[in-house]
């Protein structure tokens, strides 16, 4: 049903005919997860909001709404005004619809990091893109922030910014959470959401306990986000948790805040779009696989609802791609796969490692220690992120490097370190491994989207070996 018309057109009256696309933003559609809650036998009623019937597939269509409006009321958008935010997601999408609708013109600034199908989605819309280099620090002129900064000035722009604005958190008290309590009957026990401005789950959460202030509201979150007591360091799931806390961060409303690993978030993602035939995004699986963990804990007559943010077709060449998860660590593709290499190797020391600021002494020292000739470099320190690995050294550059200046010695070995080692999933199939060290000295192995090992060709001859002796 469209929200109602107010239309003052009387051939809309009595049709269910909606006045603008923006009359169908929010009451979104609760569906029961009905074969999730038997596979992993949960007794209480689980259900998903459905915010992918938003017309911008996201739940960030209710919050560019409402920022809009308020802009207006305010006087910070004038007729035919320009709208400049910094973003590449579902955001940008919600506010370049109600931009059409209502006459702006939107400027979304990014990151040449960013896919091209997302430039060319905003770009579908009307809206123009501006993409900025990545690898400049963000003082440079030319940085996303510094760019979006220059052009909201130029163009006396009205620059929204979701992660202070308080009428995203609004949006969700207003809508979501008035949704949700009618469409359960006032029943819902449980409300399980992501968390990455925190606009969701904090405007729901004010509704929902200002109407019964027993009702749990748990935040699933990617296990390196500082929001579930991580160190906000590189992770894979997008659109939530974050390395700082945004204005609508409100751990007051939160009764609990579960960590969930990329890979339980992806495994999710995936099991929620087979078995339900509900396509959902990483970042939804890591709210299902938190809701999952609640309504296990739940009685039978309570009501679980998890929100899911936006769909899965963003996320095709990544959670969809099995050649991509199996890269990662995240599938196991065969039954002889990196993983019987390793067991072969017997009691292999945890990833051998140098850091960046190291010097070419402690890296030689180390490879000399533990007999081998190449050793990943990382930033931090262990468990280490696919991302945080920098580069690689090799004994055998090492060697070249400090017989032409020996000085190369003590200096740091991001100085003198090589490319990054490829990378190969711990279920991948040693096959192959053999194809790719033809070209390389050594294989870096994923599991779990982290470093695990690394392996070379001598590790494989003995796999073979052992294999043939039986
Ligand atoms: C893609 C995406 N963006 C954003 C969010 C977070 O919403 P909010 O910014 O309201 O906290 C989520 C939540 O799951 C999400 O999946």
């Amino acid at each position: 049903m469209a929200r109602g018309n107010d239309a003052s057109d009387p051939r809309l009256h009595g049709t269910d005919i909606a006045e603008s696309v923006i009359d169908l933003i929010g009451n979104t559609p609760l569906v029961r997860l009905k074969r999730i809650s038997e596979l992993h036998g949960i007794q209480c009623v689980l259900a998903m909001k459905m915010e992918t019937t938003n017309p911008g597939g996201s739940a960030k269509d209710r919050p560019a709404l409402e920022m809009i409006l308020a802009a207006e009321r305010e006087g910070l958008l004038q007729p035919g005004g320009t709208i400049v935010e910094p973003t590449s997601g579902n955001t940008g999408v919600g506010l370049a619809i109600v931009a059409a609708q209502r006459g702006y013109h939107c400027v979304f600034v990014m990151t040449d990091k960013v896919a091209p199908e997302k430039v060319s989605l905003l770009r579908a819309y009307g809206a123009e893109v501006v993409v900025c280099p990545v690898a400049v620090p963000p003082e440079d002129p030319q940085s996303y922030y510094k760019v979006a900064e220059r052009l909201t000035v130029e163009r006396q722009a009205f620059r929204p910014n979701q992660y202070a604005n308080p009428n995203n958190p609004l949006a969700h008290e207003r809508t979501t959470g008035p949704e949700l309590w009618a469409q359960t009957g006032g029943r819902i026990t449980h409300f399980v959401a992501g968390a990455g401005t925190c606009g969701t789950i904090t405007g729901t959460a004010r509704y929902l306990k200002s109407m019964n202030p027993a009702i749990k509201v748990i935040a699933g979150d990617p296990d390196a986000s500082v929001f579930s007591g991580g160190s906000g360091r590189p992770y894979l799931v997008e659109g939530v948790g974050e390395d700082f806390y945004p204005a609508a961060w409100a751990p007051e409303l939160y009764d609990d805040v579960i960590p969930i690993s990329d890979e339980e978030s992806f495994l999710t993602a995936r099991e929620v779009s087979r078995e339900e035939g509900i396509l959902i995004g990483g970042s939804g699986g890591m709210a299902v696989a938190a809701a999952i963990k609640v309504a296990k804990q739940a009685g039978p007559d309570d009501i679980v609802v998890v929100l899911n943010p936006d769909s899965g077709r963003g996320y095709l060449s990544r959670v969809f791609d099995d050649a991509w998860m199996a890269n990662f660590g995240f599938l196991r593709e065969c039954d002889e796969c990196i993983a019987a290499v390793l067991d072969t190797r017997g009691d292999t020391p945890s990833l051998l490692y140098v850091n960046p600021s190291h010097t070419v002494r402690d890296a030689i020292d180390l490879m000399r220690a533990n007999g081998v000739s190449q050793l990943p470099v990382c930033k931090n320190t262990p468990p280490f992120a696919a991302a945080e690995v920098a580069g690689a050294v090799d004994e055998l550059d090492l060697l070249e490097a400090i017989a032409r200046d020996a000085s190369t010695l003590s200096q740091p070995v991001e100085h003198v370190m090589g490319p990054k080692l490829p990378t190969i999933g711990v279920g991948q199939k040693v096959s192959l491994a053999v194809e790719m060290l033809d070209g390389a000295p050594a294989l870096l192995v994923l599991a779990g989207g982290r470093p695990l090992s690394v392996l070379t060709r001598t590790d494989l001859l003995t796999y073979f070996e052992v294999l043939s002796n039986g």
